[in-house]
């Protein structure tokens, strides 16, 4: 049996923009996935997708996970039939990186199920490969950190860096309950992005000088900068519509419990919202906040 990982994620700046060449930093969470693979005979792979999971994620992203097995054994010039087991503390839903660490994690269960050697940027090519079953055209900055994990400063087709920084910081993450499409989020901003060009590239400007002031007061744990910076980042995501009400209303009540800062995350239109809360207590506080509203909330951490 061949054993694998892969770590979810929570994109902090510049999801979206990050498709057009924009700088993101992203995070990896303290939550992975775990996949197990055996070789079996008979049909090209069996599944069995034991994960906790929003209602109604596993069966809505099915054939994109199919797909998704195929991209990535092709890649890995993989014939045999294998039986794949997925589990892990990452509960799936959209926003949290759970199809990458999920492709990561496969890829590596498969490489130690075959005795294959590879390096860490390799199975990212890999987990690339199978993200683009849910993705379409990823920025690759799931797959990054769903196999590197820490802080990441990520430009698409460049090296990602790692950001290191003091200590990590507490979050929430929000979640809406509702299973989003991000391939459809992205052709969405595509689609806008030709009829409105000159809107477009004013908002997209601003994506590019505020990621570069995040980094800094990132690195110097200027946290309320930091909150600050995301909550602007939310509001170029509204203007690119990739916000919804539900992602708006988690991030109104997060803010209200005292939330540094606080943004949509990830693909949008549903998933998670994330908000910055340093230190266990307000950590608590927003957490309370958003499930006392019936929402599902995740308390992690970034820079981990
Ligand atoms: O919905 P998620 O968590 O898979 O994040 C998607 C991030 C995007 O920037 C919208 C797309 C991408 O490929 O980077």
């Amino acid at each position: 049996m061949g054993k694998g990982y892969g770590y979810g994620k929570v994109i902090l700046f510049n999801e979206h923009f990050v498709v057009y060449g924009i700088p993101a930093i992203a995070s990896a969470i303290d939550k992975k996935t775990i996949a197990e693979v055996k070789k079996c005979h008979g049909r090209e792979f069996i599944i069995h997708d034991n994960r906790e999971e929003t209602p109604g994620y596993k069966k809505e992203k099915l054939e994109q996970q199919k797909e998704s097995i195929r991209l990535i054994k092709k890649a890995m010039g993989i014939d045999e039939c294998i039986e794949i087991w997925l589990s892990g503390d990452l509960r799936a839903a959209s926003g949290v990186g759970a199809s990458a660490a999920s492709c990561a994690a496969i890829a590596r269960a498969i490489a130690d199920e075959f005795g294959m050697k590879f390096s860490d940027e390799e199975i990212n090519e890999f987990a690339y490969e199978g993200e683009k079953a849910y993705h379409g055209n990823p920025s690759g900055i799931d797959n990054t950190c769903a196999t590197f994990g820490g802080l990441v400063w990520y430009e698409k087709g460049k090296k990602m860096e790692l950001l290191k920084i003091e200590k990590p910081v507490e979050i929430v993450m929000g979640d809406t309950g509702i299973v989003a499409n991000t391939k459809k989020a992205v052709e969405g901003v595509r689609e806008r992005r030709e009829k409105y060009k000159e809107k477009y590239d004013k908002i997209f400007e601003e994506a590019k000088q505020l990621v570069y002031e995040a980094r800094e007061a990132l690195l110097s744990m200027k946290l309320d900068r930091v909150g600050e910076l995301m909550n602007k980042n939310h509001e170029l995501l509204q203007e690119i519509e990739v916000s919804s009400p539900e992602l708006d209303f988690l991030v109104s009540v997060a803010r209200k419990a005292g939330a540094y800062g606080a943004k949509m995350t990830g693909g949008g239109l549903g998933g998670y919202m994330v908000a910055l809360t340093p230190g266990k207590e307000l950590q608590e506080k927003v957490a309370k906040a958003i499930e006392k509203e019936g929402y599902y909330a995740l308390r992690t951490r970034i820079g981990i």
